[in-house]
């Protein structure tokens, strides 16, 4: 864990107990030796999910969610792991904070970042940063922009990586950080510095614009480490999350410049894409983050393309949808300077519904004085219409295209409900599960009865050589590290453990989302273990068995045979 040691994690966890955490956000219902509940991370109405006193996990065994009370609580509240532990450590009177023993040494990443984040803000407000401060109120960013949003100032006769030397930071740490370049110089020079934070509010990057030069890259971004990857991280969220309190919508716009310019009209519930498209991690951020989002990218054919592309990303996540496209392709930025605060809370207030965006779209490059454009124009709509679920929308939809077109009502109503019942046939889902061979069993049941006992662990630290899937692999000897340094193992403490370690933890999900049962017996592991010892064999048997095909010498060839046989363990 990065920033608290897992000893003060493990002590707020014994501290806590995971049925009063769960049952303040969901209602729980004792069922045997465990307490069940509607999921909150999957939409559903019937209780599929199941609090462990015992183990402290929970588990939805229809959507999988899995972990411990601190995960619980971080995707719940959509606040990191870390947060999460210091908001149940507060509760419990443990800190986590302050205190020598409870903190570990803070990562040199965020140290850095954060002493290069206060030295570019002090280098904009010396005499050096004269024009920067100029061109910012030529921008109409007052001071106290300039502070909230942490913007600073890169100065080339003022080296930060003299200054971090200084602090005893090795030049290699900066190169690895981004902000010093292979020859050690700084990466960022004579540029305004807008501070880029994780989702906990950690600055870990920088964007700096040129100001009053001529450049080929108008911003240049910290480059990606572990802990900045652009499709991961959103401009501005942890302050617009906090918003997201009394608002639950957010806006999504595409450059830094335009969330702050809606800040300084009072408008603070928006993120940015820093200009890459949305990606799959982003949208879980999303998912997590409200109900509402409304698009607002920029107004021209490139801003209209990655509203496209954001639909298709985030149509299918149950977030309410709506679209704000800006005028003679106007960034809004440039909207909110020119036309003002109430013209751009209007087009905010008034953003359309996804579907009228589309019929909108869709009527691009038709020409309604032909029948085959109207025709094909109807259609699509018709399509979109049917994954819509509001009946009124569609019925009023279905109204409006008969009255513009002079088409009969019902021969739309007709086509509308065909194409329904062909899409209801196709589009039924099931769920893939994944599906384990006697390998991958006895790897799952392996890690979990693991983490169950540790006479299991020092089985299989004794007797399985080596597992042969990578995850299980790291999974098993994480376990057995955990296992020597503190002596006891929990399934819950582990899920702290390994929460920074997204793949591990995914697979631990997946398998404590099997429903593996309880109780075992000792020959079942012995049998596991047999079976994963196999699967050796068999990868050696067939390499040989591909070798003696290949094979022309008879003599090489009895030398391979023999060998096989020996694996096999069958005397000659
Ligand atoms: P834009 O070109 O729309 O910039 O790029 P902008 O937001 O209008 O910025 P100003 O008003 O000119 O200052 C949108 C976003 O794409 C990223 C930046 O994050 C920017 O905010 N971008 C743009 C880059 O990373 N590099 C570039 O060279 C340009
Ligand atoms: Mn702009």
């Amino acid at each position: 864990m990065a920033y608290i040691s897992n000893d003060v994690i493990n002590e707020i966890r014994n501290k806590t107990d995971i049925v009063d955490v769960v049952s303040k956000y969901v209602n729980l219902t004792k069922k045997g030796k465990n307490y069940i509940g509607v999921c909150p991370f999957h939409d559903d109405h019937s209780p599929s999910m199941s609090v462990s006193p015992e183990k402290q996990i929970f588990t939805c065994f229809s959507c999988g969610a899995t972990g411990n009370v601190f995960t619980f609580v971080a995707d719940f509240e959509k606040i990191s792991f870390v947060e999460a532990v210091r908001l149940l450590g507060e509760k419990v009177g443990v800190s986590t904070q302050g205190n020598s023993f409870a903190v570990e040494k803070k990562d040199d990443y965020f140290e850095i970042y954060e002493l290069a984040n206060k030295f570019y803000q002090n280098s904009l407000f010396t005499s050096l940063g004269k024009n920067a401060i100029e061109y910012l109120e030529g921008r109409n960013i007052d001071k106290e922009t300039i502070k909230k949003f942490g913007i600073g100032l890169s100065i080339q006769k003022v080296s930060l990586t003299d200054y971090l030397v200084n602090k005893k930071y090795s030049v290699d740490k900066l190169n690895e950080v981004g902000l010093t370049n292979d020859n050690g110089n700084d990466i960022f020079i004579n540029r305004i510095m807008f501070p880029i934070y994780d989702l906990s509010g950690n600055p870990v990057a920088f964007s700096g614009r040129i100001y009053n030069t001529k450049d080929t890259s108008k911003y240049v971004n910290t480059k990606e480490t572990d802990k900045f990857k652009k499709g991961k991280i959103l401009y501005n969220y942890h302050i617009a999350k906090e918003h997201l309190k009394k608002n639950d919508t957010i806006i999504i716009m595409e450059g830094q410049m335009d969330v702050i310019r809606a800040s300084t009209i009072g408008i603070n519930n928006c993120i940015a894409t820093m200009g890459t498209a949305l990606t799959k991690d982003h949208r879980n951020i999303l998912k997590n983050m409200a109900n509402n989002i409304i698009l607002c990218f920029d107004g021209d054919a490139a801003g209209e393309k990655a509203t496209i592309s954001a639909i298709e990303l985030l149509e299918d996540t149950g977030i309410n949808i709506k679209v704000v496209r800006l005028p003679n392709g106007m960034d809004p930025d440039e909207y909110i300077i020119k036309e003002g605060k109430e013209s751009f809370l209007y087009q905010i207030e008034s953003a359309s519904n996804l579907i009228d965006y589309k019929m909108e779209l869709l009527k691009k490059n038709k020409d309604f004085g032909n029948i085959k454009d109207i025709s094909s124009y109807i259609n699509s709509v018709i399509s979109e219409l049917v994954n819509e679920k509001d009946d009124i929308v569609i019925e009023l939809n279905l109204k409006k295209i008969a009255t513009s077109f002079n088409v009969n009502y019902d021969t739309l109503l007709d086509k509308y409900n065909d194409l329904k019942k062909k899409n209801k046939t196709v589009t039924k889902e099931v769920k893939p599960r994944k599906v384990y061979d006697k390998y991958g069993q006895a790897e799952n049941n392996l890690i979990y009865y693991m983490l169950k006992d540790s006479k299991v662990i020092n089985m299989v630290e004794k007797r399985v050589g080596y597992f042969p899937t990578k995850n299980i692999r790291q999974l098993s000897n994480e376990i057995i590290y955990y296992f020597h340094k503190y002596g006891i193992i929990s399934v819950a403490d582990f899920i702290s453990y390994i929460s920074d370690k997204e793949e591990l933890l995914r697979t631990l999900k997946d398998i404590l989302a099997m429903n593996i049962k309880e109780e075992f017996q000792i020959e079942e592991i012995e049998d596991y273990i047999f079976v994963i010892n196999e699967y050796h064999k068999e990868v050696k048997i067939n390499d040989l068995n591909k070798k003696l095909r290949e094979e022309k010498d008879p003599l090489k060839q009895a030398k391979l045979s023999e060998e096989i046989m020996k694996i096999r363990g069958v005397k000659k």
